[in-house]
């Protein structure tokens, strides 16, 4: 799967599935946009990057923010004069429930980067991908079609279901002009997303969740977000694959 001189603008890669995504694309080749806030966190991946062959480009953005999302792609397009594949990768979750009083502070946040950030992207990146014919690969989770595991997840579940739809509703809009929009959704992977939202990772327990009794790593993710985006997927597109460890069939 080489993705040699292709332009890949990846949102949150400073951790998880998006670091190991930017690696995984670096090995094939291609020229790197890491997003995220954390520098600490970027300088990190942008050196596990560099082994392999090339320097990505660092983005430090707040791709909620609309101001920053738009200097984001500005600047890639600014290096690189195009952009072939967005990831749309970058989530996180609030808790927030109906009854402890933080539903709307939770879906206000949570919405903003999982899908109004995607959504703005998608908008921002669309004429640069048209000239490429390139493609978009949205991260979502299974979280957005099987039942919440826990009430305080309602709304990350409530983006990720969204963002199902937008990956359809952008894949029939942007067909005409050739540029593919698909949608990963894993189930439990072993990354900084718990942490970061302040949830405790019983492993033992998200294991139990699964038919196959495992937790991904995020390079089987960063392996499926590739496929998608390459031309081995040229017929695939408003679709939506699954990564679970058979989560759903439990
Ligand atoms: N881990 C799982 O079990 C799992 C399962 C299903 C789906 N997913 C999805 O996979 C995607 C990646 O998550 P992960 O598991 O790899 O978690 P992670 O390690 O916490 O990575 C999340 C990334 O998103 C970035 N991010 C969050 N808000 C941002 C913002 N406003 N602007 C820019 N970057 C932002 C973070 O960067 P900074 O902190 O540097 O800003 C980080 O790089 C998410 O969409 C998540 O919903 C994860």
């Amino acid at each position: 799967m080489s993705f040699k001189d292709k332009v890949v603008f990846i949102s949150g890669a400073s951790s998880g599935i998006g670091a190991a995504s930017a690696i995984e694309f670096t090995k094939e080749g291609a020229n790197v946009v890491i997003n995220g806030r954390n520098e600490t966190k970027l300088k990190n991946v942008y050196q596990q990057c560099e082994k392999h062959g090339k320097k990505p480009v660092i983005i430090k953005a707040d791709i909620s923010k609309d101001d920053e999302a738009k200097a984001a792609i500005e600047e890639t397009i600014k290096q690189f004069g195009k952009l072939d594949i967005l990831v749309n990768n970058a989530g996180f979750t609030k808790p927030g429930s109906i009854l402890d009083g933080n539903l709307l502070k939770s879906y206000d946040e949570v919405m903003g980067t999982n899908v109004r950030a995607a959504m703005h992207l998608t908008a921002l990146a669309a004429p640069h991908l048209i000239k490429a014919k390139g493609n978009i690969v949205n991260v979502s989770s299974i979280s957005g079609s099987s039942m919440p595991v826990k009430p305080q997840l309602i709304s990350y579940c409530v983006s990720k279901a969204a963002i199902d739809h937008f990956t359809r509703c952008a894949a029939l809009e942007l067909s005409e002009h050739g540029v593919r929009v698909n949608a990963v959704s894993p189930g439990p992977v072993l990354t900084d997303f718990r942490r970061n939202a302040g949830i405790g990772e019983d492993i033992t327990e998200r294991e139990n969740l699964t038919a196959l009794k495992r937790i991904s790593e995020s390079i089987e993710i960063a392996d499926l977000i590739l496929f998608l985006a390459s031309d081995k997927a040229k017929g695939i597109t408003g679709s939506n694959y699954v990564s679970d460890n058979g989560c759903l069939i439990k």
